[in-house]
């Protein structure tokens, strides 16, 4: 048996479809209900429903063999556990957002406050990167408010389309890093399971080297 933590919502979806095309049972992940662990004895799998930011947890204590999880978790989770594949959806940006104004002004505000979901994702990128000292002011969502309201100069956050930013008046100053959806893999379960997750590994590899292609192509 193979227990796969998946985030809930949209993630898990798509993780869903992608095993079904690789050939995988998942007639148990697509019951409508509220259980949080879904199992199907025949098909070898079990489905765990976690929030996002619990499924490298989960993985990296072994309570689940894999988990399908944003690079944006990853990063700010920094777990250990081996990441295997990156799916290529879920797409979107990590990026330092602001007011128009401080276009290419950002290096010049000292001592800055940085309204964030993502504090270490934050700290590893202005004291890692850009050797710069921040005051982290950590958020739980709609963060873009912080510059509006004057909680904080700039925000670190998630970009997909760039509507929010566009309707509050703010703009992507610059990018930390490209996030995408990732398979990740508990470090003991890759040794001790490898007869099932290892083929599971290669049939998911060329899946997505399919839906790459195909993708290729629409362009
Ligand atoms: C995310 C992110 C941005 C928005 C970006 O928020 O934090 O606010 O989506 O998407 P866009 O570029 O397509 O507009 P989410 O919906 O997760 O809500 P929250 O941050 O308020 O929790």
């Amino acid at each position: 048996m193979i227990t796969i933590a998946l985030s809930k919502g949209r993630l898990a979806e798509q993780a869903i479809d992608l095993l079904e095309k690789a050939g995988y049972d998942v007639n148990a992940a697509r019951e409508k209900s509220r259980k949080l662990i879904l199992e199907d004895p025949k098909s070898g799998l079990r489905f765990i429903l976690a929030k996002p930011a619990d499924v490298p947890t989960y993985v990296e204590y072994g309570a689940a063999d894999i988990g399908v999880v944003g690079k944006d978790t990853l990063l700010e989770e920094g777990r250990q556990l081996y990441e295997v594949i990156d799916l290529g959806f879920g797409r979107c940006r990590m990026c330092v957002a602001g007011p128009k104004e401080l276009e290419g002004k950002l290096d010049m505000i000292p001592n800055k406050r940085v309204g964030t979901k993502y504090p270490n994702i934050t700290r590893a990128y202005f004291e890692g990167v850009k050797n710069e000292s921040v005051e982290i002011i950590k958020l739980n969502g709609s963060v873009e408010l912080a510059p509006l309201i004057g909680l904080s100069e700039v925000i670190v956050d998630i970009v997909e389309s760039g509507r929010t930013l566009y309707e509050n008046g703010l703009e992507v100053l610059e990018t930390v890093a490209d996030i995408s959806a990732r398979v990740v893999v508990n470090r003991v379960s890759m040794r001790m399971k490898s007869d099932e997750i290892k083929p599971m590994i290669d049939r998911l590899r060329e899946q997505v080297a399919i839906m790459n292609a195909e993708g290729r192509e629409d362009k």
